[in-house]
């Protein structure tokens, strides 16, 4: 086995995933061609400025120092690279499927341009894929295309990460675990160094066959999936049980060692562009394989339920035909503008499509959800006039400025609005204790037991 040194890499795909990697790789000293078929990302780097609005972007582009550029030519990127890192879109297929129809183009223009490349090259796909495609169709289409048998001097890779939109720089450089599925020990060797130059800690890396990592990268997303539905399940026991709280079951729960306490609050269904794609891609994967996929499609059923028991349960809130609802958030989660699958949006549609009168916030995904909305639902640019037009409002983000709501705000302009929690993250005591405040997951408060005290002299009587 030859030991290869990459110190040139080329990263294809600039978006929500690619950008900040390629930063991180360019802070860390590589000199980094960044690659994208959208002009206005590769301008944006090359002006220093972040293409996609992520955390502590910008900063990590200027630390780079001038080592990260752009392009919208793969070819030149690749050509002077001795590592390529594919971070394509993989979107989903009608049955579930991730397709392929992004990474095959880039594995071929990245081939084509390994054509008269002498020396080793590394060629790493970070996109999401189905087990099975990376020793498949993306072997055979990088080995027509460059010429070249993967192996002696063409190592091939399969290296998702897991990482959170927000803080997709800090989860890249602390990862818990790094995977990598590998063609041979020289192009697995030669990743696993890229991360241990990168990563500010010291990760377990994982490495195996294409296969494995392939299916480990979609299993431990929907853990995660399945992790979250039980805790809502949980929550939806609290809810109709006198007494009951989902924080202090589910905190107990977290406490055992066995389960622990990330994913476990008990709240909204989960949305987002990755758990509820890889938790169906599993599913699909298992019948594809002719194994039992039961509990996956459960999860994605049970899940896609959620909104429409959120929605039941805040229209028995609504008094009046005519009660306009504030739905306080429409991001999949805090401090992104990233609304795919959320909560916020699909239970916007399911009261618009009942006929309820809606007004929807959010700090920061007004304009994507507005590009996606029907026109009858309304926005309101502040929380304050969102406010302003609900008679009961619904946070289904838990965005730090709606944590600050107060009784006081709600009592405003004459008249109480009702106020439904879903994470139950409202800091106003005053508030939660009162009658217009609802916490998901929070059974009724249990009945006061009228202890009858009457004695009577048989009662008394020693036997
Ligand atoms: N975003 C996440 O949280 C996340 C997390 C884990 C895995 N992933 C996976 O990473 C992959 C990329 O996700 P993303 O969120 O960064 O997508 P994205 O849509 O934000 O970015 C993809 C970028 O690739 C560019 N592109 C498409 N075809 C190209 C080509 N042939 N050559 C050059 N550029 C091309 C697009 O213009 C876009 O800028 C997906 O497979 C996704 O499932 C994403």
């Amino acid at each position: 086995m030859h030991e290869s040194k990459i110190e040139r890499i080329a990263v294809i795909g600039l978006g929500k995933l690619g950008s900040p990697i390629a930063a991180c790789l360019a802070a860390a000293g590589y000199t980094v061609v960044g690659v994208d078929t959208d002009p206005a990302k590769v301008e944006a780097i090359n002006a220093g400025h972040a293409p996609v609005n992520e955390t502590d972007l910008e900063a990590t582009i200027s630390r780079s120092e001038g080592r990260l550029t752009a392009t919208t030519e793969i070819d030149r990127a690749v050509e002077q690279a001795d590592a390529t890192l594919i971070m394509v879109p993989t979107p989903s297929d009608p049955d579930g499927r991730f397709s392929l129809k992004f990474v095959l183009a880039a594995i071929r223009a990245t081939g084509r341009a390994l054509r008269t490349r002498r020396g080793y090259h590394l060629v790493s796909i970070c996109s999401t894929v189905m087990p099975g495609a990376t020793g498949g169709e993306i072997r055979e289409a990088l080995e027509l295309t460059s010429g070249q048998r993967v192996g002696e001097t063409l190592g091939l890779c399969y290296s998702p990460e897991f990482i959170a939109l927000g803080s997709v720089i800090r989860d890249y450089l602390n990862p818990d675990m790094v995977l990598i599925g590998e063609s041979d020990p020289c192009a697995g060797a030669a990743l696993e160094s890229i991360y241990r130059t990168v990563c500010h800690n010291e990760p377990s890396v994982q490495r195996m066959s294409f296969v494995n990592a392939e299916l480990t990268k979609i299993a431990v997303n929907s853990y995660i999936t399945t992790k979250i539905t039980f805790a809502n399940m949980i929550g939806g026991i609290c809810q109709n049980l006198p007494g009951a709280d989902v924080d202090v079951v589910t905190g107990a729960l977290g406490c055992d060692s066995r389960i622990g306490r990330k994913y476990l609050k008990g709240a909204v269904g989960y949305g987002g562009p990755c758990f509820p794609r890889d938790n169906v891609a599993l599913a699909r994967a298992a019948e594809l394989a002719a194994s039992g996929a039961d509990l996956a499609r459960s999860v994605d059923q049970t899940n896609r339920a959620e909104v429409r028991r959120l929605a039941d349960l805040v229209r028995t809130h609504l008094t009046d035909s005519q009660h306009t609802v504030g739905v306080l958030g429409l991001s999949y989660k805090p401090h992104t503008e990233v609304i795919e699958q959320s909560q916020g949006l699909l239970l916007t549609q399911a009261l618009a499509g009942d006929g309820v009168p809606v007004i929807a916030h959010d700090p920061a995904a007004l304009a994507n959800a507005r590009a996606v909305m029907a026109d009858d639902i309304r926005f309101a640019e502040t929380l304050e006039e969102c406010l302003a037009a609900a008679d009961v409002l619904v946070i289904t983000t838990p965005w730090p400025q709606y944590t600050q709501i107060t009784n006081a705000m709600l009592a405003g302009a004459g008249r109480h609005r009702k106020l439904i929690d879903c994470w139950r993250c409202v800091e106003d005591v005053a508030l939660r204790e009162s009658a217009d405040y609802i916490a998901i997951g929070v059974g009724p408060r249990e009945a006061t037991v009228d202890i009858d005290v009457h004695v009577n002299a048989t009662s008394l009587q020693v036997a």
